[in-house]
């Protein structure tokens, strides 16, 4: 079983036996540089990334357990809160207690993000950038808590034998209606405060799936163009209906991990070889469209999770080092970058490396590789870590996420996530009441 670096020297034994050659650096001051994106100005390089507690109240409003974990975020310092995955509409949500921003609830949105300011400001002496992830969920929407999927197309990979009855794959007619509803929901979050708005992109929910939609007939299927129709004419009209400095941007999934054709950013010689092609051409035209900062991401989180979130223990043993699932996410990146210079861009996956992760973040933000360092379970384990990064020099081995897969565990048993490790006293009972125990 492999494990969390603790000790830095750890990791760069490792770096060098896997020549995952990941660059590194003992000079922090970087990440606690500010960003400017447009008008708007980042407070420090470091995000907390989107991570989704499960925990609305039954109408999609923020519920206890959600303040309480934007409140931690707030108080930890980093510049940069990427509000998690926010459903746009009803049939969309993931689970039942999934976010569901609508003009009934604004309100209650309108003080949670006042709410993050206000403490972001006056523990650290300014507010982080709060960005909300509009999402349908579309194969893996379960509204009432069980699937009700709502497919770009047939997958044999992930049906297997069990093939989704075609009538779950939507019309272009209800994509049109996804796209209104997306524009919608940036129109909301402006007017809730956020500072941005993610049109949603990535972890093969419903806009992700299409980018892969090679054989799907009608205007969202085939082509490139086609393919990624519902996120350009989405991001292009929630330009439009949102005022200049509102942040209209998308966390983009660059590489899926099936094979061609039915992963994106994939090689079309059968194997499994990310290729930037269509990435980069994607990303030139949002660029066209005025997007100026993007979040990279890969792969699936129920079918790879080993690309999208490089684990120590988990649902299998990864067929790869997780190290090398790390390093193609930020080499990834950084080939991105290199491609659309002007394009400001947030990477993932960096929980893996513990105490490692500013130093490798650090190097990549001064090569050039990518902008802001996006942290996602260590969030949820240790939600002051730029805090410690910014102020102690690093982060404390003792308080790092070890990527036990624990938080995901309570996710896919319908529960509220959260740290069963560094935040016991709230997710250990409901750990040990949904999940038992039981080994993954
Ligand atoms: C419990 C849980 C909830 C998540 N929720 C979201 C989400 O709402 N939106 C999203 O884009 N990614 C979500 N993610 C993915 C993370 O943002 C991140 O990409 C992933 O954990 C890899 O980054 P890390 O290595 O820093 O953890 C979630 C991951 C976990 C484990």
């Amino acid at each position: 079983m492999s494990r969390v670096y603790t000790n830095n020297n750890e990791f760069k034994r490792q770096n060098a036996d896997l020549k995952t050659n990941l660059p590194y650096t003992e000079e922090l001051s970087v990440l606690s540089e500010k960003l400017t994106v447009g008008s708007t100005v980042f407070p420090n390089r470091l995000a907390c990334q989107a991570m989704e507690g499960c925990d609305s109240t039954a109408d999609g409003s923020p519920g206890e357990l959600t303040a309480r974990r934007y409140g931690r975020f707030a108080k930890g310092g980093a510049g940069t809160i990427w509000f998690e995955a926010t459903a746009v509409m009803e049939e969309g949500r993931a689970n039942p207690r999934q976010l569901y921003i609508n003009e009934s609830n604004l309100d209650d949105f309108k003080r949670q993000v006042e709410e993050i300011k206000s403490t972001g400001l006056k523990q650290n002496g300014y507010a982080p950038i709060v960005i909300m992830q509009a999402t349908h969920s579309g194969r893996y929407s379960k509204p009432h808590g069980s699937p009700r999927p709502l497919i770009a197309y047939n997958n044999p990979i992930f049906e297997k034998d069990a093939p989704i009855p075609k009538e779950a794959i939507v019309s272009d007619e209800y994509l049109d209606r996804v796209k209104e509803a997306l524009i919608n929901a940036a129109a909301l979050a402006e007017r809730a405060g956020f500072d941005g708005v993610d049109i949603k992109c990535c972890h093969r929910y419903l806009n992700s799936e299409l980018l892969s939609a090679y054989n799907r007939k009608g205007r969202y299927g085939g082509s490139l163009e086609n393919r990624t129709r519902l996120l350009r004419e989405s991001i292009a009209g929630a330009s439009e209906v949102c005022g200049q400095d509102f942040i209209v941007t998308s966390r983009l999934n660059v590489y899926d991990g099936f094979k061609y054709p039915y992963g994106f950013g994939v090689s079309d010689n059968g194997s499994l070889e990310f290729d930037p092609k269509e990435p980069e051409w994607l990303i030139k035209e949002l660029y066209g469209l005025g997007v100026r900062l993007l979040n990279i991401t890969m792969g699936n989180p129920y079918f790879n999770p080993h690309v999208n979130r490089p684990f120590a223990a988990g649902p299998y043993t990864p067929p790869e080092e997780p190290l090398s699932g790390v390093a193609r996410v930020l080499f990834g990146t950084e080939r991105l970058k290199k491609a659309v210079p002007g394009m400001k861009l947030i990477c993932s996956a960096l929980t893996y490396l513990g105490t490692a992760a500013p130093n490798v973040a650090a190097a990549f933000i001064k090569n050039g590789g990518f902008d802001i360092a996006g942290f996602g379970r260590t969030a949820f384990a240790y939600p002051d870590f730029a805090s410690d990064i910014i102020n102690k020099g690093g982060m404390s081995a003792g308080k790092i996420c070890i990527a036990c897969s624990k938080c995901t565990e309570i996710m896919r048993a319908g529960g509220t996530p959260g740290c069963v490790i560094r935040d016991s006293g709230v997710y250990m009972p409901i750990y040990k009441n949904l999940c038992g125990g039981k080994k993954q």
